[in-house]
């Protein structure tokens, strides 16, 4: 299974910055060993579909509503990102499960939504410190899988723990092998035999000097990138570490 580099830029980007970013992963991702997507804010999924079109590179959104149209002011439903170029999603990112209070009701009605639509969705699990810290975080994180994973689920789950994200901190080699393995496991309990075939991305502070040891953990299925998604150097440093 090839490896998976996705960069989230969430709320980063004027159209200057897209096309500054987007623009060199076309010539960048030729003879890459994984396979390599870009998420952009809503408003610069067009533009940044347009810049990769026909290349490697697929282009995705940050979030989607339950619904397909209707009177929602404010949201964007699967099929205008489906619409827009894009043909991923992340859903259920820490920052929006916080900011939104989003539930793992929600998030597997917007993961349904967006297969509906014809969109890969990532679907995001993480602890926090202090449910870490309690020794929670295989509760947590079990939890999340079970409560946001609709049954035949065929996509590709994030683990990003909370800690890690946007802090330089990463988790270690080990405690991102237990937790791996530990979502693999649960994986295969919820969806048989189909639950070896999804990737898993490791996310939090992932950069181009620690990637080649995250992403050569047994079960990370890729990376899940925020802040170095959003200089082309670095995210092609980073999916240069990826494997086949
Ligand atoms: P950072 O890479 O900036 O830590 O962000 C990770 C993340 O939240 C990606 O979704």
């Amino acid at each position: 299974m090839r490896q998976l580099i996705a960069g989230n830029w969430k709320m980063n980007g004027l159209s200057g910055d897209a096309a500054a970013i987007a623009g060199p992963l076309r010539p960048g991702s030729d003879g890459l060993a994984c396979d390599l997507l870009v998420c952009p804010p809503f408003t610069q999924i067009v533009t940044v579909a347009n810049i990769l079109v026909g290349s490697a590179v697929a282009v995705g959104g940050q979030d989607c509503h339950v619904n397909e149209k209707g009177a929602h002011t404010g949201d964007i439903s699967a099929a205008m990102l489906r619409d827009a170029g894009a043909s991923w999603v992340i859903l259920g990112h820490s920052e929006r499960r916080a900011d939104h209070g989003e539930t793992d009701a929600l998030i597997q009605a917007k993961t349904r939504a967006a297969v509906a639509a014809s969109l890969t969705p990532i679907v995001c699990v993480g602890e926090t410190e202090a449910q870490r810290v309690a020794g929670q975080q295989n509760t947590v994180v079990g939890g999340q899988l079970t409560g946001s994973l609709p049954p035949g689920f065929a996509g590709v789950v994030a683990y990003e723990p909370v800690w890690a994200i946007g802090t330089g901190k990463t988790a270690t080699e080990a405690d991102v092998a237990a937790m791996h393995l530990f979502i693999r496991e649960t994986l295969v309990r919820q969806l048989g035999d189909a639950g070896n075939s999804v990737r898993i991305l490791y996310g939090g502070s992932v950069r181009p000097a620690n990637a080649a040891s995250l992403l050569s953990v047994p079960h990370v299925g890729g990376a899940l990138v925020g802040g170095a998604s959003l200089k082309a150097e670095e995210f092609l440093g980073i999916a240069k570490a990826a494997k086949a």
